[in-house]
């Protein structure tokens, strides 16, 4: 297929981009400036002279607790709602497939069961607030889309908790990490094959939610990280929210049920843990040579 891709630069599209390209897509990937989720005119010129089956928006602002600063607030929504509204009209308008990630931090992570695709939306941040306007866009406008959902995402060229305690472990002897927040860490690699796969398969349109299977507190994903890399010289301590304060309110629950995903392409998504078996064995320790 010919896929227009933006945000390549970004963590989950340069993932994309790669194994995508692997997988025999043709891609074509406009630069920042090129494709500007800020400036329409931009977005309509590129609809209009570059020839693609399916546009896939890796393009987003993802500075959560950033979000929460008013100077921001303006940008975040245009960038994350706004213009995911634009790129769904002119994919309507073209006849043209949209690929559009959003977020676990569209609930409010109260519910006491993992989240499926109909659950009700209501985000206890304004990055969460500003993806679920871009949703809401995506849906009204109805043209052939996927919407995939996804929940801490890792991977190489993005900052990620992976790569923060890594180096955390092997500066401090002592590390707080909470122990309240529950939910479904996702490799980069593996929402890109899911995300080929939707594609290829030409699964049914509609929200999906993907993550790694199985769920974990951000406390418990620590401890395996040390288990797995061996730095076991930081001490690794769970601590309740409250105590790290951080802008942005998290949900407590991110956990998706993942079974729609599964149904989509044949298979369940593998293990968190063996996913990350395989990022800390050949991207983390590659990048690191
Ligand atoms: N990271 C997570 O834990 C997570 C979890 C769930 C869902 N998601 C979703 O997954 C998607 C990808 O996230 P990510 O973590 O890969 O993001 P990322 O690493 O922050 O990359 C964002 C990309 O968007 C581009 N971009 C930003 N503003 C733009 C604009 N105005 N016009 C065009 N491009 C712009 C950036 O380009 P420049 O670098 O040139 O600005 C960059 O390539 C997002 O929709 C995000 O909401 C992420």
């Amino acid at each position: 297929m010919k896929i227009a891709l933006l945000g390549a630069s970004g963590m989950l599209g340069s993932k994309i981009a790669d194994v995508f390209r692997a997988r025999g897509h043709e891609l074509d990937c406009p630069p920042h400036a090129e494709a500007d989720l800020e400036h329409p005119h931009t977005l309509e010129r590129f609809f209009n002279s570059h020839a693609f089956d399916a546009l896939v928006n890796c393009a987003a602002f993802t500075q959560v607790d950033a979000c929460e600063e008013p100077a921001k607030f303006s940008m975040s929504l245009n960038v994350n709602g706004t213009a995911v509204g634009w790129l769904a009209k002119l994919c309507k308008k073209s006849n043209r497939i949209l690929v559009h990630y959003s977020t676990d931090y569209v609930f409010d992570g109260r519910k006491e069961e993992p989240y499926v695709e109909t659950d009700p939306t209501d985000p206890v941040n304004t990055y969460g607030r500003t993806k679920l306007q871009g949703e809401k866009l995506v849906l009204a406008e109805n043209p052939f889309f996927y919407l995939v959902r996804s929940s801490w995402v890792y991977g190489p060229k993005g900052r990620n908790f992976v790569d923060t305690v890594v180096g955390l472990f092997k500066t401090r002897a002592r590390l707080e990490v909470v122990d309240d927040q529950v939910g479904g860490p996702t490799y980069t690699g593996d929402l890109a094959l899911f995300t080929g796969e939707l594609l290829e398969k030409k699964a049914a349109p509609g929200t999906y939610h993907f993550a790694g299977s199985g769920y974990v507190s951000w406390y418990g994903f620590a401890k395996e990280i040390q288990k797995q890399t061996g730095l076991t010289r930081c001490e690794i301590v769970g601590v309740p929210s409250e105590r790290v304060f951080r802008p942005a309110e998290r949900p407590a629950n991110s956990r998706f049920d993942l079974s729609k995903a599964a149904q989509a392409v044949g298979r369940a998504p593998r293990p968190w843990s063996e996913a990350l078996k395989d990022y800390l064995e050949h991207e983390l320790a590659a990048s690191r040579v």
